[in-house]
């Protein structure tokens, strides 16, 4: 057996495999998560993202679907523009034993392991589906957090009228409320919700596409004095993304006065609970985001 395919059979077993550092634990980066408490809820393999020997986020992998469930990290209010950062892999995905930095991948053929383990370019060139970022580079200050977060495994399958149109205002307004009014630790976390019945892939079946994208953040400690626009944007507050123009319109519901080339991929801004709820019906669990829903109880 390969240490790969050894790997393998723990975590399809188990869900949830103590190997080694970096992958398999998300003890060793808690501070992304409000109050150091990781979504209950779905099972895979947590990922510490280190870039360079600093923790940058964290991310749960699904191996199945060679993409993440989803990412967590803590906002800070981005200057500068986006990085054309190269793309990165987890080489502790496929080598247990390998030292956790992500790195670029390396011009010239990839390592089969490398290749087993997680998606990788080949995936996503000349597929229908743009790489959409869990959790995007425009959310953070610093150069290196930035390209940090262009790891494959913090990348979903997204249509690019998701990605460039209504999900991309989404992240540009959560980011100017929260640079606004959140006074303290913004955490966010943004995931996916796959399809019911069977799981649609990228063209050749090795990575699986999401039917919508979700993203939630709390900042218990922010500006009373919101406008009335905002009132309900703290400490918590939740949306869901569509992914495919031709899902049903019960989650979300297809806005009329949405642009053309976007129309289809609306997204609808929600409290967390009723996040929760659709969490719930999806991934027939209970599933908690964020410690005491981000009641601010401290
Ligand atoms: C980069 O991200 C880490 C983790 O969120 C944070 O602790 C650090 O302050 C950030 N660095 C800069 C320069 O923003
Ligand atoms: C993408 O499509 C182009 C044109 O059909 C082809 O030349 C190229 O090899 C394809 N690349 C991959 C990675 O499939
Ligand atoms: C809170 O918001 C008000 C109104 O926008 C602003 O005048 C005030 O300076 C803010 N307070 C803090 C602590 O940022
Ligand atoms: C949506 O439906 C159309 C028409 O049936 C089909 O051509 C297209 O591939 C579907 N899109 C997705 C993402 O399934």
């Amino acid at each position: 057996m390969s240490p790969y395919s050894a790997l393998a059979v723990v975590v399809l077993a188990g869900g949830w495999c103590l190997c080694a550092a970096d992958v398999g634990d998300f003890a060793p980066c808690l501070q992304f998560f409000y109050k150091s408490w990781p979504p209950k809820g779905p099972s895979g393999t947590p990922i510490c993202q280190r870039f360079n020997n600093q923790y940058r986020f964290a991310t749960l992998y699904s191996r199945p679907r060679r993409s993440p469930w989803f990412s967590a990290y803590v906002y800070s209010v981005p200057a500068g523009k986006r990085p054309s950062a190269s793309w990165k892999f987890e080489p502790q995905l496929a080598y247990p034993g390998a030292e956790g930095n992500m790195i670029p991948f390396p011009p010239g053929p990839l390592d089969q392991n490398v290749v087993e383990s997680q998606a990788v370019d080949q995936d996503y060139i000349n597929s229908t589906y743009s790489r959409g970022h869990l959790n995007p580079s425009l959310h953070h200050q610093s150069r290196e957090n930035r390209s940090a977060t262009f790891t494959l495994t913090n990348i979903v399958p997204q249509k690019v009228g998701s990605n460039d149109g209504p999900w991309e205002l989404l992240e540009d307004s959560v980011s100017k409320t929260l640079a606004a009014f959140c006074l303290g630790e913004a955490y966010i976390i943004t995931g996916i919700i796959p399809y019911l019945n069977e799981d649609r892939w990228l063209k050749n079946h090795r990575v699986a596409v999401p039917e919508y994208i979700w993203s939630a953040y709390c900042c218990p400690n922010y500006n009373n004095s919101l406008p009335a626009i905002l009132k309900d944007a703290f400490p918590t507050y939740a949306a869901i993304g569509r992914n495919d123009r031709n899902s049903t319109e019960e989650i979300v519901p297809i806005s009329e006065k949405t642009k053309k080339q976007f129309r289809g991929y609306d997204v609808r801004q929600m409290p967390l609970e009723t996040l929760e709820m659709y969490l719930k019906d999806r991934f027939k669990t209970v599933v908690s985001v964020f410690y005491e829903q981000c009641s601010g109880s401290d």
